[in-house]
Parts: C-alpha cells; structure tokens; sequence
C-alpha cells in the first residue's frame, strides 16, 4: 500500500530535514487509519511518553559498530521475525536472551574478536508484506501488518488497522527492554554460567562435544583469572553484558512519535530503540523511509537484496552516511545462496573503491525461503549456512570484513527451519510451527550455526 502524503519532493537545501518531513516523500507498506483523529490523539500520546533508550546508548552502539566495520568485533543481530502480543512472556524473552548469548560467547570465543550484541526484540511488531490483501477461501481482507497495526487472526475486525495498537507495542517493548536489562546486568549473563545453560539444549545435538569442549576452555581462563584476582565479583565485564535493541524503522507514524532531541548534543533519535534499519521493500531512495531514517543519528541498517545495484548502493549509502562515519551504517544482505556469488562481489568492490566505511552483515534467512508442498513457509539450514558461508567467503576475497550476521531466530524448540543436527523434515514442520511471520531457527539450530560460522571466523 502507498501513501502518498503531500507532494513528492527530493532533499534539497531548503527542505530542511525534521521528524515529520518523511510526510513529503511515497511512503510505502503504511497502513490506511480510520479516523485520522484517533490515530493524531495516539501518537500524541506516545509523544510524551518518555524514550524507551537513552541517546548516548545509541551512540555507544555507534562506536562499537565502528570497530565492526574497521574489523575489530563482530555484530551478531537476531530474534523473531515478528515480535507477537499474545506469545508475549517472560520466558521467552529470557529464552532468546540466552540463545544470543550463548551464540555470542561461541564466536567470541572461537573468533577472538568481541561480538557486539543487538536483538531484534523491544519493538519488532511491524511487517512489510508483499501483497496488500489476503485471499482466504475466496474471502479477501487486508494482509496482516504485525501486531502493532493489526491482528493475525482472518475477519475483518482483526485485520481494521487499529492506531490503539502502538500504545500496546509501547508497553510490551518497554516491558521487555526491562527484563533485558535486568537480565544483562542482573546475574543471567555472568560468563560462570554458560557451562550450565546449554547442556539441555544440546542434547542428542552432535556439537555437544564441541560446546563442552569450549564452554571448558572457557572456565578454565576464569579460574586462571580468579586466581589472579579478576572475579565476577570485583569485574563488571564478566559478570554482565550489554544487549542492544532494534527493529525494523516501518511504521513512521509510531517512529516519528518516539524520536526526540537528545538534551546532551541537540541531535534527533529515534528513542524506539538503539539501532533502526530500513527493510528492502522500502529503502527507496526518494522514498519516505530513507528520509525519515537520513535525519536521526542512531546506527541505522538498510537490507540490499540480489536486485540493488553498484550505483545505487553508493547514492544510498551517500544519502544515509554523507560523513562517511564508520558505525553510523550497517549493510546488511539478503542475497539467497543461489544469487550471493553473482551478486555481492561488485557491490563489495564498489564500497571498497569508493572508501565508503559501512559494516557489512548477513541476513541468511530473507533470501532463502520457500514453500513446502504442506504449504508451510521454511527455510532450509544448509542453505542458510551456505550463504553465510559465501558471504565470508567473498569478503575474504575482496579483502573487506565479513561484519556480522543478522538471524530471524528463537529460544524456543519450534521446527519452522528444516535441517540441521535434528533433521527436521518437511513433514516436521507441523509439530512445533509458531512462528508470526517468517520461519526462525530454533535454539539448536543457532547453536549449530554459532559452531559452523566460528570455524570460518578462524579460518580467516
Ligand atoms: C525482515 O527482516 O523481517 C524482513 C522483512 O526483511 P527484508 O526487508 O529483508 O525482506
Ligand atoms: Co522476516
């Protein structure tokens, strides 16, 4: 769905960017409201609730990203493709915080490089869909959006886009950015525990061997270091982590109502979350997301999938990072196994030509799914791996740092994926199929992955 909200118009000098400016530029995959007061007396609302991240967290992020893209840590993005209000608890927050950090202590480890730890969690409830309607024994309704704007469920009361729906998604991300935090400085993440977390998880799992082994050596350097008077105790650093937020920047009416002036700098952010990223359906260069996302300074993302272009990806690159500041972009590819190969290399020289300082990751999932003859939507793990595997291999090649991986994952045993050390089938799929949106990885199928990715990590 387009709006087209005012005329459209390219930036120019005396078009000054501001939160609403996005309004003159093609918004697509926006939602149509009702009543166009209810959805003012909304976001009117959110305007003055307070920020659910701290600016200078953001810019925090910034640095650490920064030493992503020079080739000093490594970015490990991932949750669910679509946060849900109804699975909405305690357990499964906590479940996906420790699959990220589990997946995180793996490659540090095995990479020697510091990952730097973001979710796709706290706000992740707004999808782009690729038709505008839904077609259910010859009965059509407006496709579903995400939670934020309306409901899964097939009548049409579910699907009314609802703006009441933001003030949900605000809560629900307030709430689980809370846990996080408590979660990450609380005791959950001290590194003593990793031994005890994973065994359940690795149960009948072929790498078990291999986590024991390293989840060993890894208790092995605390107590060397115990004895040398580093303990959780007297060192922040072991005992908690830091865990990042984002989400897809979709839905401008609700982004706009949480962007503010940071009192420290005078900047704009986009309090929603530390980092945004502009999805592949709406990263127009003349469009409203990549203005909306132009003007506030949080690290931001744009996924480039096997359609982008050298050229273009140089003016969008210009558009998002005119300063050319290494952090303040995250490049992240949604190619396919089949396409990567043809695909990225001239985009990666491109940048590497032209100086451009971004972090480049991978989004292995978006460009691998399908259909199973059962109608279920999947994606197979070999070919998840294996544009990972590509990935690092072309930047190897174009001597550019493969920076990070970005995974539509979950904490909990679900079999959306096929493959992997349990062999899931196709005619798996129904056991445990939850997802809201797209198939995730399950938490042994991250865990494998976390393994396979290390070995090239080292073999760089
Ligand atoms: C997503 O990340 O959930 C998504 C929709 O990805 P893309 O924009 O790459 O299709
Ligand atoms: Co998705």
């Amino acid at each position: 769905m387009e709006v087209e909200v005012g005329s459209q118009v390219s930036r120019s000098a005396d078009t000054a960017w501001s939160p609403n400016s996005w309004r003159n530029f093609t918004a697509h995959q926006q939602p149509t409201y009702e009543s166009a007061e209810e959805l003012g007396l909304v976001t009117g609302q959110l305007a003055g609730y307070p920020p659910l991240v701290f600016a200078e967290e953001a810019r925090e992020l910034r640095r650490q990203l920064a030493q992503v893209a020079e080739g000093r840590a490594f970015l490990l993005q991932g949750g669910d493709c679509a946060e849900s209000f109804a699975d909405f608890n305690a357990n499964r927050i906590r479940d996906t915080f420790k699959v990220l950090l589990q997946m995180a202590v793996v490659l540090t480890f095995a990479g020697n490089l510091p990952v730097v730890k973001v979710a796709r969690m706290a706000g992740q409830y707004a999808k782009p869909r690729s038709s505008d309607t839904e077609v259910i024994g010859g009965v059509e309704l407006p496709s579903y959006r995400g939670d934020i704007i309306n409901g899964i469920g097939f009548s049409a009361e579910a699907r009314r886009p609802d703006p009441q729906r933001m003030l949900t998604a605000y809560n629900q991300s307030a709430a689980t950015l809370n846990l996080l935090r408590a979660f990450a400085q609380g005791g959950l993440a001290d590194l003593h525990q990793v031994h005890g977390w994973n065994l359940s998880f690795l149960e009948n799992n072929p790498q078990r061997e291999n986590y024991a082994q390293l989840a060993g050596r890894l208790q092995d350097a605390l107590e060397f270091m115990a004895v040398c008077g580093v303990t959780s105790e007297n060192t922040p650093a072991i005992r908690e982590t830091v865990l990042y937020t984002s989400h897809e920047a979709l839905l401008l009416d609700y982004e706009q109502a949480l962007t503010r002036t940071d009192s420290l700098t005078g900047k704009w952010y986009d309090c929603s979350a530390h980092m945004l990223w502009i999805g592949e359906r709406t990263r127009q260069l003349d469009g409203a997301h990549v203005e909306f996302l132009s003007g506030i300074c949080n690290p931001i993302g744009v996924k480039v999938g096997p359609g982008m272009q050298p050229d273009e990806l140089l003016r969008l690159i210009d558009r998002l990072n005119p300063l050319n500041e290494a952090g303040r972009l995250t490049l992240i590819t949604r190619m396919g196994a089949d396409t990567l190969g043809d695909k990225l290399p001239a985009l990666v020289q491109a940048v590497q030509r032209e100086g451009r300082k971004v972090v480049w990751s991978t989004d292995p999932m978006h460009g691998n799914t399908v259909k199973a003859s059962s109608g279920y939507k999947t994606r197979d793990f070999d070919k998840i791996l294996r544009e990972i595997r590509d990935f690092f291999a072309v930047h190897r090649a174009e001597g550019s740092h493969p920076g990070g991986i970005h995974l539509e994952m979950t904490g909990q045993h679900v079999t959306e994926c096929t493959g992997g050390a349990w062999k899931i089938s196709e005619d798996d799929l129904a056991t445990c199929y939850e997802t809201q949106c797209d198939p995730r990885l399950n938490a042994d199928q991250v865990l494998e992955l976390a393994f396979r990715i290390s070995d090239w990590l080292r073999t760089g």
